[in-house]
């Protein structure tokens, strides 16, 4: 699939390091909360957002912004990992943002990791994301494959929520995440058509590590082998990256 026009709406910043990147985001999500307190928001897990998830904990309970009404949605989650794994998206989200704001249980939205279940919990998924009338806003990573959740390479741009074969990368890197070699195979996940009717589609990229991709994100053609080549047609979509991720990146 490839998109051969694309919005010149999205923004790119880059940002000194990880610390201001991570800020940055966390202050746009703020905007969006303050300009919208019932906001539904959509969050990743991982290395990238861990710090922008602190910082918007601190931020909400420092400076007493009322979030009672919002809602917050988990990205994604590994097929057959328990909410107990500290590996699990559920164990991140809980941990660094979920109860440090002590959101009570109906406030926040996590797949069930039971393959089972998968499809009720994508259908569950859909509908309250579709009932809340989509996101306000989504802070996505990207995979060193250029992934966006569990959106693997191919997968079409017009999916909602859906189950995913894991890519090779992904399980390999995804390691990093559990103190123990575990199986990765497939994941659970919040679709690029969310994404795209998002009202707000933040990207956040730091490291050395992340330049090559991003530089593909940028440059490659808007082709669903690349999934986070769609961030380029979204029209309120922001790439938050820090100077080591940008290193190869022309922006023209
Ligand atoms: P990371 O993962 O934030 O741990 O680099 C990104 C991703 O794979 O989506």
């Amino acid at each position: 699939m490839i998109l051969k026009s694309y919005s010149q709406k999205m923004q790119t910043l880059i940002l000194k390091d990880y610390e201001e990147m991570s800020q940055v985001a966390a202050n746009e999500i703020i905007k969006t909360i303050r300009q919208k307190p019932n906001a539904t928001l959509c969050f990743a897990s991982g290395d990238t957002p861990k710090r922008t998830c602190q910082i918007l904990a601190e931020r909400i309970l420092n400076e007493n912004i009322d979030i009672s009404n919002c809602q917050f949605i988990g990205l994604d989650e590994w097929i057959g990992i328990p909410p107990e794994n500290e590996g699990s998206c559920t164990y991140f989200l809980m941990n660094y943002l979920f109860k440090t704001l002590n959101l009570s249980p109906n406030q926040y939205h996590l797949f069930n990791a039971d393959e089972t279940k998968s499809v009720e919990e994508c259908k569950k998924m859909d509908d309250f994301i579709n009932k809340s009338g989509g996101l306000d806003c989504i802070l996505v990573g990207i995979g060193l494959n250029g992934h966006i959740g569990f959106n693997e390479p191919n997968i079409p741009f017009t999916n909602y929520c859906h189950v995913a074969e894991l890519d090779e990368l992904t399980v390999s890197v995804g390691q990093k995440y559990f103190n123990t070699a575990t199986l990765l195979t497939k994941g659970i996940t919040v679709g690029l058509q969310h994404l795209m009717e998002a009202k707000k589609a933040i990207l956040i990229a730091n490291g050395a590590k992340k330049a090559t991709i991003m530089k593909a994100v940028y440059e490659s053609e808007i082709n669903n082998q690349i999934p986070a080549t769609i961030m380029r047609t979204h029209p309120n979509g922001l790439i938050l990256m820090d100077e080591a991720a940008a290193d190869l990146v022309v922006i023209r």
